[in-house]
């Protein structure tokens, strides 16, 4: 989604503004563009369709932008087709006011019409083109900078994070939030605002979170932050424990093959902490006792891989708590009228705690009064805040598109409060508890010994990219498991693929087997093996070809119907699927390697959904 960031200070604005582009490039985008506030106080608007390269042609090719104040963007097209007019920053008619913005205006057709009957013109088809406009038409008619702003935020319905620059105040920048992520970083020469911290790391690690309703008048040295009546208000500022580095290659060729390298180390960072002299100990959860044991039933909700940890946190927290869980799409379950009460927990999972439909099912389960307990990986995000519970997961950032150490440690920490809540309510014996706790402290070795295998996961690839269609199967853990490695092939390889509960095939999707389609056959759920093994009997019986993942303990029971078998530790079955995703994910990414696909940054994909 659309990238801000914002540099008000004594450093030249440019350099700032396009590094901290580049670092928002992962979220996705297909135009860029930069305003800066001359020395002579004068608004230049640098702006085009494509990659940051391409604008930094466009700087090149030109007289230097000079000026120690400025705001950019990177824009996912939402209203209008990328290109180099629809590309923000926007500005109003007489050029004195521009503005960045994320999200979506609502009723921006309403407010163009209006604007157009009193002669004004409008040269984008964007929503936030009405943004600048209104607020050079309030500041004209009102003479007040803030006047404007207000009256501006008092007219537009919908989402917005934005940064706005005005040529009469050479030395200010002024941002406002509403249900999209923005916030403020302070640094030794000057200020900032962002859209998402891992913009602003290489300059501070100070920051405030700004809430909805809030606009902030930044200057080189002072930032104050007013409420929506307008009063000024004192902020906490928080330090952010991710740097640099975290946030960069690191060697690696691609973003998401560090970011799967570095799951054994997220896991153990999300654990090991909630893992204290042999018992599991969920701080956040201290003094809930009565409420969590009074529970009668579980809704996750979530979107995309979120959603697929969803699904084992069905099947985990159900076998586990033995009350109905059940996974939704956030998408869905907003519009649904759930049936949610105060014995019902509400669990929300988002890596990047700004998905907007996940934020909004949240907004839902809160009005109809049930607690929402959030599983996220994003310190501070939106999610993060407005839930009643927080539990974090201590992935680092994540920048690749395709999520993967954001998934596991997601899964990793559901099956451990599952496990949690069942040694609470006296539901797991003595025995499985130390069983699985066991392997829950000998999990990260486990994660690192499957990233070893690298070739047999490359060889798999090597035979299989070419691929038009893929088939995921497998059964209870391994079915909510290949809806996982399907989403994976999918978003970056475009290889069309479908996960099915194996037992599911042959009511229907069956049909789509021929010879020679590749068919990725989860079967590391022991309880179910035979079953399993009868559905791959059954797909090859139709000439289909299968990589079969397995453990140590099932491969022996498959391997005569695998043509490549990838197998993995055995673990306590229900944190398998931890392990098993692995090879999913470096299948997926040797695939798209092979295509010569853009795996970090997919197409039409961006890596936090903040519109509907
Ligand atoms: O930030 P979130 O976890 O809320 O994001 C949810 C989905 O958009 C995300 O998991 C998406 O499906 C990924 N691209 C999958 O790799």
């Amino acid at each position: 989604m659309c990238g801000i960031i914002g540099y008000v200070g004594k450093s030249e604005a440019v350099p700032i503004l396009l590094d901290g582009l580049e670092r928002l490039e992962y979220r996705g985008y297909d135009s860029a563009g930069v305003a800066v506030v001359s020395p002579s106080n004068t608004l230049q608007v640098v702006k085009t369709k494509g990659r940051l390269s391409v604008l930094r042609e466009h700087l090149d090719a030109q007289d230097p932008l000079c000026g120690t104040i400025g705001i950019g963007h990177t824009r996912w097209a939402t209203h209008g087709e990328p290109n180099d007019t629809n590309a923000h920053p926007h500005v109003g008619s007489d050029g004195k006011i521009a503005v960045v913005h994320n999200g979506i205006i609502e009723n921006y057709l309403e407010i163009r019409a209006s604007l157009e009957r009193k002669g004004i013109p409008f040269h984008s088809e964007t929503d936030t083109e009405v943004i600048a406009q209104l607020l050079e038409y309030y500041y004209k008619k009102l003479g007040n900078i803030m006047n404007a702003v207000y009256a501006v935020l008092g007219r537009i319905e919908g989402a917005y994070a934005m940064g706005i620059l005005c040529e009469d105040f050479p030395g200010q920048m002024i941002a406002a939030r509403k249900d999209a992520p923005l916030l403020i970083g302070y640094g030794e020469d000057g200020n900032f605002i962002a859209s998402d911290v891992t913009a602003l790391l290489a300059h501070t690690r100070t920051v405030t979170y700004m809430e909805d309703g809030e606009v902030a008048v930044l200057t080189g040295d002072s930032v104050q932050i007013y409420d929506r009546e307008r009063s000024p208000i004192t902020k906490e500022r928080h330090t952010v424990d991710w740097d640099v580095s975290a946030a960069e290659k690191g060697g690696y060729a691609h973003f998401m093959l560090k970011e799967i390298m570095e799951q054994g180390e997220a896991v153990r960072k999300t654990i090991s902490p909630r893992i204290k002299d042999g018992r599991i100990f969920i701080e956040e959860l201290a003094g809930m006792e009565g409420y969590l044991e009074g529970l009668r039933k579980i809704c996750i909700v979530a979107c995309g891989s979120a959603f697929h940890v969803g699904m084992v946190g069905k099947y985990v927290l159900e076998r586990l708590l033995r009350i109905p869980v059940d996974a939704y799409l956030a998408s869905e379950f907003r519009y649904s009228e759930p049936l949610l009460g105060d014995d019902t927990l509400v669990i929300v999972i988002s890596q990047s705690g700004e998905t907007l439909d996940s934020m909004a099912a949240l907004r839902e389960a809160k009005k109809r009064g049930s607690k929402v307990l959030s599983i996220v990986n994003v310190v501070g995000s939106s999610i993060a805040r407005e839930s009643d519970i927080t539990l974090y997961t201590w992935a680092g950032p994540e920048i690749a598109v395709a999520t993967t150490k954001a998934y596991t440690t997601q899964m990793a920490l559901l099956i451990l409060l599952g496990v949690y809540c069942a040694d609470m309510n006296g539901r797991i014996s003595e025995e499985e508890y130390k069983t699985i706790l066991a392997d829950f402290l000998a999990l990260p070795e486990k994660v690192d010994e499957v990233l070893k295998n690298i070739e047999a996961y490359q060889k798999a690839a090597s035979r299989y990219f070419n691929q038009n269609s893929v088939f995921y199967i497998g059964r209870n853990l391994d079915y909510a498991l290949g809806l996982e490695g399907s989403l994976k092939l999918k978003e970056i390889s475009y290889i069309h693929s479908e996960s099915y509960a194996a037992g599911e095939l042959k009511h229907g999707t069956i049909s789509l087997i021929e010879p020679g389609t590749l068919v990725i056959s989860l079967a590391t759920y022991a309880p179910l093996l035979e079953k399993t093994r009868s559905n791959i009997v059954e797909v090859r019986a139709r000439g289909a070809d299968v990589i079969v993942v397995a453990t140590e303990e099932t491969a022996p029971a498959v391997k005569d119907q695998a043509d490549e078998l990838l197998v993995i530790p055995n673990t306590h079955r229900l944190l398998q699927p931890v392990l098993a995703v692995i090879p999913l994910q470096l299948f997926a990414y040797y695939v798209a390697l092979n295509r010569g696909c853009d795996i970090d940054k997919p197409r039409n994909l961006a890596k936090s959904v903040t519109v509907e």
